[in-house]
């Protein structure tokens, strides 16, 4: 059997991907600019920043302008944050009314403690009734967008709620459930349990793809993660910061072709010049012309993460205000360094594990269908 009948397309609905592979939804990391980039590089599911459902329902113009997408991109892939079951379906609404996106996937796996702490994210599945409430009114206002959910194992070790959740999430119709498979209490710490992944599969009825996530930093992992769990997609989030040609190493490793080169400098240097080139076309405003170049520093240290750059070059490209800046400073650089192995591995969030914090008496009746107070965030992004 070759690789490329091995592996098999991913849908999500009716949309299909040759490559099963999605763009994890990262905050103030996935706009636009960053996913038309890892769009010219290989194909998959590219997921927008979290956009919360009270940002929708109010109005709120952040929000608005965060919901951009190239007049490319399809399908349009939205993410959603709520815990409230109302605020759930009218911003669902919105979004079939208005036609904002074509495929709306929500967020239950933030582990952030001011999420957290409030109930929302991770906390939320651990309330099954009012969790399965909110995706139940998310996919009844959808019309024909297809709904999925992302979801981590469950708070701590002594509180897994994945199966339970997934089991709700396929009876209230959703199109795909993935699973990020680290609880929150683990943050983005340690290593993912695959093995959760595979138990999911299991337990989730074949037609249901179900997408695996954590700790995918190579094709390599990737090709592992399905074959060892039997998952229908991977979904990559860290593994691609500073290294958007990782989509391109997934469609040709599904396809069963040969892995291309690791770049150069020089080919690295190409790819942020275009990366900062559409930071700043998708995020400059006339009130602030150089967000997008500011924003484009943190992955600049991403790139070059593993090269030899020194502190005085690294130091001045950390503080760029435009392209040529960025260009200059890297066109002293010795662009023929090929890629160093070094630079492979995580990147991105790691930390610690922790205790994760959560409202009083949360985990007292996990059938309490009350709203948390104060959990709808109103600004999108996370
Ligand atoms: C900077 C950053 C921002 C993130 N923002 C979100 C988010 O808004 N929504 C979400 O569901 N997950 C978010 N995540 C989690 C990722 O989608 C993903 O589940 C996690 O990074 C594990 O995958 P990985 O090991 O491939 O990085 C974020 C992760 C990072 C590193």
């Amino acid at each position: 059997m070759t690789a490329s009948t091995r592996y098999r397309p991913l849908r999500i609905g009716p949309f299909v991907s040759e490559t099963p592979v999605v763009l994890a939804p990262m905050a103030g990391i996935t706009n636009a600019g960053f996913r038309r980039l890892c769009r010219e590089q290989g194909a998959g599911f590219y997921v927008c920043e979290m956009i919360t459902s009270r940002g929708l329902v109010e109005k709120n113009p952040l929000t608005r302008r965060m919901i951009a997408f190239s007049d490319d991109e399809s399908p349009r892939s939205m993410q959603l944050y709520g815990v409230d079951p109302v605020a759930m379906g009218r911003a669902v609404r919105i979004v079939a009314e208005e036609g904002l996106a074509d495929h709306v996937d929500m967020n239950f796996g933030c582990p952030v403690p001011k999420v957290t702490r409030k109930g929302g994210g991770a906390a939320l599945p651990y309330k099954r009734r009012l969790f399965e409430a909110i995706v139940m009114a998310a996919v009844d206002n959808a019309g024909s967008i297809p709904v999925t959910v992302k979801m981590r194992i469950g708070i701590d070790d002594g509180r897994h709620t994945y199966l339970d959740a997934a089991q709700r999430a396929v009876g209230a119709g959703v199109a795909a459930v993935a699973l990020h498979a680290r609880t929150a209490a683990q943050r983005y710490s340690g290593t993912a349990d695959w093995s959760a992944i595979a138990r999911l599969r299991d337990a989730v009825p074949a037609e249901i793809p179900v997408l695996g996530n954590g700790d995918v930093f190579s094709a390599a992992d990737a090709l592992a993660m399905v074959d060892r769990t039997g998952c229908d997609g991977v979904v990559v989030g860290r593994g691609c910061l500073g290294r958007p040609w990782l989509f391109g190493d997934l469609e040709a490793a599904f396809a069963g072709r040969p892995l291309p080169e690791p770049p150069t400098l020089r080919q690295v240097a190409a790819t942020m010049h275009r990366h900062a080139e559409l930071l700043e076309e998708h995020m400059r405003t006339d009130a602030d012309p150089t967000k997008g170049i500011r924003d484009m520093r943190k992955h600049v240290a991403w790139y070059l993460k593993g090269f030899p750059v020194g502190p005085e070059v690294r130091r001045r490209l950390g503080l760029i205000n435009s392209v040529d800046e960025l260009d200059e400073l890297v066109s002293a650089l010795d662009l023929d360094q090929r890629f160093p192995p070094e630079a492979d591995g995580p990147r991105g969030r790691q930390g610690s594990p922790g205790r994760v914090v959560l409202p009083e008496h949360w985990l007292d009746d996990p059938d309490d269908v009350t709203v948390p107070l104060g959990a709808e965030m109103e600004n999108s992004g996370g």
